[in-house]
């Protein structure tokens, strides 16, 4: 039985989905079945790296939801619309739905969902989150006994890819960012990755996943690795921790109404250099997820470029075409998934909760302006790991003071970091990132 395979976008992850429909030697006896029947894009003259039968491609992504021929819509455009409108067409078609998109999933998806239900269709999202690693399925279904305490990874390749390569070669910024745009890894817009919106729309998604309901993606407190000064990677270092960009999740209780407070944000982050997450190198990504009664599982892996994109999109779309093997029905959802079971979730207020920090204060090199430092932060409770002066210039109105603190009430925190400020000596807060 052929299943007509129709593809919204021949970029990066499209082209290397359409390479694993047309060479189907050696994998899951499956894709043989997997026909690639429509694909639309943007401008029909680009080359692409894939050959295709001239009649298959097309300009208009609404011909390709409406053929009839398409049994299955794959949108790997990207971009919020049409790719939104395109998803909703085609459920509304009753077409099983695989979509890499993030940026949608993470603001519609709740909308999608439920049209989805309403249909009683599948809208498939594996790819949206860590590129050729396993998370969505595993979160939905092999974790699911678990209470979940904790969500974290590095969640976006590109930045991981910048860090390291600046880490480990002294690489320039500018260089790195377009070796991993030339390698498919960033986004069309880059801002997305270094601005940390990117990691931002993934943690929504693992943070409903996890945790059973959506959350507003607008109000996730994002840090990117644009706003990071390497002398703190430099500093960061010599004080025994690496610097990733980390997006976690984290549970806070339930308040008095029944609703899931979550603490998520994005924020490049200290990691201890024997945490798990610090050996996390290159375009690799890495989710943490610690969970009751099953404790911490990693899933590690390719997080961006083709063919791992390709390799989690394909999974989805042999998960369609099994269910459609196994039942001869159209790949339609069983009741069972169709009931609509979201909790209700919401960001807690991030000042009431506990983070430890790193913190680069510009000072004057005089006597006692460690002393008052410390403090400030003694009279908000705020309790110092380490405090180091590092060396100056030999300028007695340049001095540079690391602090680290244990884990402190994050409005603690920032008042000691206010009265901190407001000292003579201190000409500024340079740096003020978490550590785990
Ligand atoms: P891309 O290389 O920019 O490809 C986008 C494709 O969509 C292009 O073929 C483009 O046509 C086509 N397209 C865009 N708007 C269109 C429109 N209005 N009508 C018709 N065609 C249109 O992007 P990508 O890197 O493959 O990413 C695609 C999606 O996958 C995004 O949502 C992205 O966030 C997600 N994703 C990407 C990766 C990755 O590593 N790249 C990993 C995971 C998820 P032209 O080629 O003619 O311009
Ligand atoms: N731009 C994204 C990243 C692609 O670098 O992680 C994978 O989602």
């Amino acid at each position: 039985m052929t299943i007509g395979i129709g593809l919204l976008g021949l970029g990066t992850v499209g082209a290397g989905v359409a390479e694993i429909l047309l060479t189907p030697e050696g994998r899951h006896p499956l894709v043989a079945d997997l026909a690639l029947k429509r694909v639309a894009v943007r401008d029909l003259n680009r080359p692409r790296p894939v050959d295709l039968p001239a009649e298959i491609l097309c300009s208009d992504p609404e011909a390709v939801v409406n053929d009839p021929a398409v049994d299955i819509v794959v949108e790997v455009m990207g971009g919020l619309e049409p790719a939104r409108s395109l998803i909703l067409a085609a459920i509304a078609a009753g077409k099983p739905v695989v979509t890499a998109n993030k940026a949608v999933i993470a603001r519609y998806g709740e909308e999608i969902a439920e049209a989805a239900a309403k249909q009683g269709v599948y809208v498939l999202i594996e790819a949206a989150v860590g590129g050729g690693i396993p998370i969505i399925e595993p979160l939905k279904q092999s974790l699911g006994g678990n209470r979940i305490q904790r969500v974290s990874g590095i969640i976006n390749g590109t930045t991981n890819y910048i860090l390291s390569r600046m880490a480990d070669e002294g690489a320039a910024y500018d260089a790195v960012l377009a070796d991993a745009q030339r390698l498919g890894y960033a986004e069309a817009d880059p801002a997305a990755d270094v601005e940390g919106g990117d990691a931002a729309d993934k943690i929504a998604i693992l943070t409903g996943l996890a945790f059973g309901g959506s959350i507003d993606r607008a109000a996730i407190p994002t840090q990117g690795i644009n706003s990071l000064d390497s002398c703190d990677v430099t500093y960061a270092a010599q004080l025994g921790y690496v610097v990733k960009l980390v997006a976690k999740a984290q549970y806070q209780g339930i308040d008095p109404a029944g609703s899931v407070e979550l603490d998520v944000r994005v924020s490049p982050t200290l990691l201890p250099k024997d945490h798990p997450l610090a050996g996390v190198h290159g375009v690799n990504n890495a989710i943490l997820v610690e969970g009751d009664p099953v404790g911490r599982v990693m899933f590690y892996g390719p997080g961006a470029g083709a063919g791992p994109t390709a390799s989690a999109v394909v999974a989805d779309i042999l998960n369609i075409a099994g269910i459609r093997a196994a039942t001869g029905a159209s790949g339609q959802l069983d009741p069972l998934l169709a009931a609509n079971r979201w909790r209700s979730c919401q960001l807690v207020d991030p000042g009431e909760t506990l983070q430890r920090y790193y913190v680069r204060l510009q000072t004057g090199d005089q006597a006692g302006v460690i002393g008052r430092i410390g403090s400030c932060f003694g009279d908000q409770g705020v309790s110092i790991r380490s405090i180091v002066q590092f060396e100056t210039s030999g300028d007695p109105a340049d001095a540079e003071i690391v602090v680290i603190t244990h884990e402190v009430l994050e409005r603690n925190f920032r008042q000691a970091l206010a009265s901190i400020k407001a000292l003579p000596d201190v000409n500024a807060v340079c740096a003020c990132l978490p550590t785990l």
